[in-house]
């Protein structure tokens, strides 16, 4: 559910009026809802009540802004990153290091050098190299690594191909039958201490059918590691549940749904079980609010030209899927429009024929769900600079990244001395 609601036929964020947003900060924006981002925090807490000290650690390529996970911190959540970029965030907002954990199939020496500095409570290692590395490092630094093997256990979550991560051919994890000779690697090499092992196999899951497959291996390698005399205190869970794009189509599995099943799967394993959901925290807290420019008549269609595109959002472009486009001050009567941005590319297309009150030019609209995976994939192509983030609590509102400037957008670039004539 969200906060993103009618009131007088006009769509507000929570209290606040969308065009009063719109008016103050210009379009496109992105906006937040502190209530939904709040509840969802809580749904996933409760949902997972009745294990002994789970930690939640929000999935910070979701929504990195400072703000938003300042706000999770704030709800007891810990940060799942995976550069230094993100860990950086997630201290900035106040994340416990001992809440963090650095996932993410290629970390440098650099990272790995910060995040042992910073003291975190985990490093999710994806490969043998990648273990040695750490290993090295940490021993130049005096210091040693907390370490979980990430898995990849070989399950097709009957998600999209571009985010599925745990089928044998992904990048992700090591091979499950690799996994047990790594761990004793691991507590034999000098710098690391194996606390454990992490598995994610994709993301938006609509079945919980293969994320109880994979847990299931997980806890059969548990035992096979204890029998083995390798201590296993912690198993990361990873994220991936599946939230409602389409209002059409029928639920996702609820969060408490997942926790049954994780209570039931894990029953017995004694360790500290770790989750790092991203879009079910995220997803449905944010939209994306964009000015119609243009109302033009094809010669087979109608399309809406917005002042967003694909640079602003890529999900549609990228995996071809659906976000719900509504307008903010609806009309009555309807239209069937494809809703494009700007940007020279056909892919520049959030929706193709798709039924909508009918929309004039000047108008507001709003692209739901995009609170997760929207503003932090969002590009600057053909020179578009990043547009603004908002977040609403209540009846207040205040700007949580600023829209960038073109002065900003072009001052990177250098001419260099033999053109600078
Ligand atoms: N943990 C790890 C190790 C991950 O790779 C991911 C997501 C998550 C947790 C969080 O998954 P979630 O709970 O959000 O499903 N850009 C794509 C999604 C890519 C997800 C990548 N990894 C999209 O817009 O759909």
């Amino acid at each position: 559910m969200d906060h993103f609601e009618l009131v007088n036929g006009v769509m507000h964020a929570e209290q606040v009026p969308l065009p009063a947003i719109a008016d103050a900060v210009g379009t496109p924006f992105y906006c937040y809802s502190t209530e939904t981002l709040r509840r969802h925090a809580r749904v996933m807490r409760d949902a997972l009540s009745m294990l002994d000290n789970p930690l939640i650690a929000f999935a910070v390529k979701a929504n990195p802004n400072i703000a938003v996970l300042r706000l999770l911190a704030r709800e007891g959540l810990g940060a799942d990153v995976v550069s230094e970029g993100e860990m950086r965030r997630a201290l900035k907002a106040g994340v416990d290091p001992k809440k963090i954990v650095f996932s993410g199939v290629g970390k440098t020496d650099g990272e790995m050098r910060a995040a042992l500095a910073t003291g975190i409570l985990q490093l999710n290692v994806e490969s043998e190299g990648e273990l040695r590395r750490l290993s090295a490092v940490a021993t130049t630094m005096g210091a040693t690594a907390d370490i979980a093997i990430r898995v990849n256990p070989d399950v097709d979550a009957g998600t999209l191909a571009k985010i599925s991560t745990g089928k044998a051919e992904n990048k992700f994890g090591v091979p499950l039958d690799r996994v047990e000779a790594l761990y004793a690697e691991a507590a034999s090499l000098p710098g690391l201490r194996p606390v454990g092992i992490a598995a994610h196999i994709g993301s938006q899951l609509f079945d919980l059918t293969p994320l109880e497959a994979a847990y299931t291996k997980l806890g059969a390698l548990v035992s096979r590691l204890r029998a083995a005399g390798l201590p296993v205190e912690r198993v990361d869970l990873g994220g991936g549940l599946g939230i409602p794009y389409d209002p059409k189509l029928p639920l996702p599995p609820s969060p408490a749904d997942y926790g049954a099943m994780v209570a039931r799967v894990t029953a017995g394993w004694a360790v500290r079980l770790m989750f790092e959901p991203g879009r079910l925290i995220a997803g449905n807290a944010g939209i994306l609010v964009s000015r119609v420019v243009a109302v033009k008549t094809g010669a087979t269609r109608t399309f809406l030209v917005l002042d967003a595109a694909m640079n602003d959002l890529i999900r549609p472009t990228l995996y071809g899927v659906y976000h719900d486009i509504r307008a903010v001050q609806p009309r009555s009567g309807d239209m069937v429009a494809t809703i494009v941005g700007p940007v020279c590319e056909t892919g520049d297309m959030f929706a193709e024929d798709r039924p909508i009150t009918p929309v004039h030019e000047g108008d507001l609209v709003a692209l739901m769900t995009a609170g997760a995976y929207g503003a932090t994939m969002a590009g600057t192509y053909n020179s578009r600079p990043l547009v603004p983030e908002v977040l609403v609590d209540g009846g207040r509102y205040a700007v949580i990244r600023e829209r960038q400037t073109l002065d900003e957008l072009l001052a990177l670039d250098r001419i260099p001395d033999w053109l600078d004539n």
